[in-house]
């Protein structure tokens, strides 16, 4: 009797049990309980104060919702795809428990908004999630560039090294990336926080209904103002996975430099025992796991982007049941973003910063060849010119084993005599980096002013967080 389809006062036939296995959603959506049991008091809360049921009736509907969010907590509730999903779960348990009075629960309601409900509350708090790890990791990156402020590197360009960088300048690439991620996360807040229910199945409902009070009940500062919308577009799980998909994509490629700094070739890095694998034959091998990992779960987050886009396409309105295939996609790339912004937020500390290592390359391959171009372009030599000049001299070092900074006035002379004694200071690496100062350069005075500028602005960004996530979630 428990198991009595809400619906089945028109169907002649029972379920197929195939059809029933096929349709039930319950293996996955069972991880909104809290929500849906949230949303559903709220709900029962509003029918009362407008007096559609009783307050008697609505306390016992109320003390069996926190009962059963007890119960499936505990483990106690059983799931079976004969009830489908998450929600007639719930209400079937709920009439179990406290009788016919529980079928009151879903006046005025629709598993339609119902759900939207749900997933609006679940992903509400997978942003603010969301933006409290990126918070951490912005923090991480501060404290390394800060503390790695003396150290330069070889920049590169298609891999091969090009013109000399502060590491840290490297590592606040990094941060404005997942600082634009976090921006994007807070924008995608705004749109998700909109309270859907009230638009019952999709025309809205003849109830006196207060969606308002409901919104204030849960935390949310407005309403959605269209029911066939509230039930039928998917755009704010897009967006938050379209923000996830970018900030995997940021990840991997940290975390791809990080596994090719550690290869032996490099030595830039060497990464912690803690997060890094043995191989099951090979006795010396010691790999980049986690970084590897990250690299490869980028994909599925790319293809649960996919996936939304593709099951929302061509979809008409309003609610249809491809819609339920939204949650899977949603789920694995809200808890593969997490995990991932976790476990590298938990490694970078923990790498080794070989700084002389980083120090030497950055003196090899010659990367301050555009500088000498750029002294004889500044003493009135053609920018061509310079640079063909500039790249004999490259040539010829190159097979004699020597680096730019080896050669005398005398040896720079025989390119041009337009080469004077300042020059043998300007093709230095610290006198390349120091002169690129402007707003975004790798000069060391000015990265220490972008560090502290983005310390003010994170600062600033953390304001969010407090304001606007809902009070509930402030932790
Ligand atoms: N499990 C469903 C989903 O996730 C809930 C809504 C069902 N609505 C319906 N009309 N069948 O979409």
């Amino acid at each position: 009797m428990g198991t009595k389809k809400p619906w089945s006062g028109r169907f002649k036939e029972a379920t197929d049990a195939l059809v029933e296995s096929f349709t039930a959603s319950i293996q996955f959506d069972r991880m909104l309980y809290q929500y849906d049991i949230r949303g559903s008091i709220a709900h029962c809360r509003m029918l009362k104060k407008q007096k559609i049921i009783a307050p008697a009736e609505a306390a016992g509907i109320i003390a069996g919702l926190k009962e059963i969010e007890q119960e499936i907590e505990q483990g106690k509730l059983a799931f079976t795809a004969r009830l489908e999903d998450v929600h007639m779960h719930i209400e079937s348990r709920l009439i179990q428990k406290i009788g016919p009075t529980g079928g009151k629960l879903h006046t005025a309601r629709s598993r339609n908004d119902q759900v939207a409900l749900d997933v609006s509350l679940y992903l509400r708090d997978a942003v603010i999630d969301a933006i409290r790890l990126l918070d951490r990791l912005q923090e991480t990156l501060l404290s390394m560039a800060e503390k790695h402020i003396a150290v330069s590197m070889p920049g590169f360009t298609h891999l091969q090294h090009a013109q000399p960088v502060l590491f840290s300048h490297h590592l606040m690439a990094y941060y404005e990336m997942f600082t634009r991620d976090r921006e994007r996360m807070e924008s995608c807040f705004a749109r998700v926080n909109r309270m859907p229910l009230g638009a019952a199945a999709l025309a809205g409902t003849p109830y006196p209904i207060d969606r308002e009070y409901v919104a204030q009940l849960l935390g949310y500062p407005r309403v959605t103002a269209n029911s066939i919308d509230s039930v039928s577009d998917r755009d704010t799980l897009i967006e938050f996975c379209s923000a996830g998909a970018v900030a995997m994509m940021h990840l991997s490629r940290f975390s791809e430099e990080l596994i090719i700094w550690s290869s032996p070739e490099f030595q830039f890095v060497e990464l912690p025992d803690s997060f890094c694998t043995g191989s099951s034959i090979m006795p010396q091998k010691k790999n980049p796991d986690v970084a590897e990992l990250i690299r490869g779960k980028t994909g599925r987050v790319y293809g649960n982007l996919m996936a939304l886009l593709t099951i929302m396409k061509a979809l008409p309105l309003s609610y249809n049941r491809d819609l339920q295939e939204d949650k899977e996609a949603l789920f694995d790339t809200v808890e593969t973003l997490k995990g991932c912004l976790a476990v590298f937020t938990a490694l970078l500390p923990k790498v080794k910063i070989n700084e002389q290592q980083m120090e030497k390359a950055a003196h090899q391959g010659f990367t301050t060849a555009t500088d000498l171009a750029d002294y004889l372009a500044a003493h009135g030599i053609p920018f061509r010119d310079a640079h063909e000049i500039t790249g004999r001299i490259v040539a010829s070092c190159i097979s004699s084993g020597k680096t730019l900074e080896d050669l005398t006035l005398a040896e720079l002379r025989k390119f041009s005599s337009t080469i004077a004694a300042d020059a043998l200071s300007f093709v230095t690496v610290e006198h390349s980096i120091n002169s690129r100062a402007a707003i975004g350069g790798t000069a060391r005075q000015t990265v220490k002013i972008a560090i502290k500028t983005a310390r003010a602005e994170l600062k600033k960004q953390r304001r969010f967080i407090a304001t606007a996530a809902p009070s509930w979630h402030r932790g």
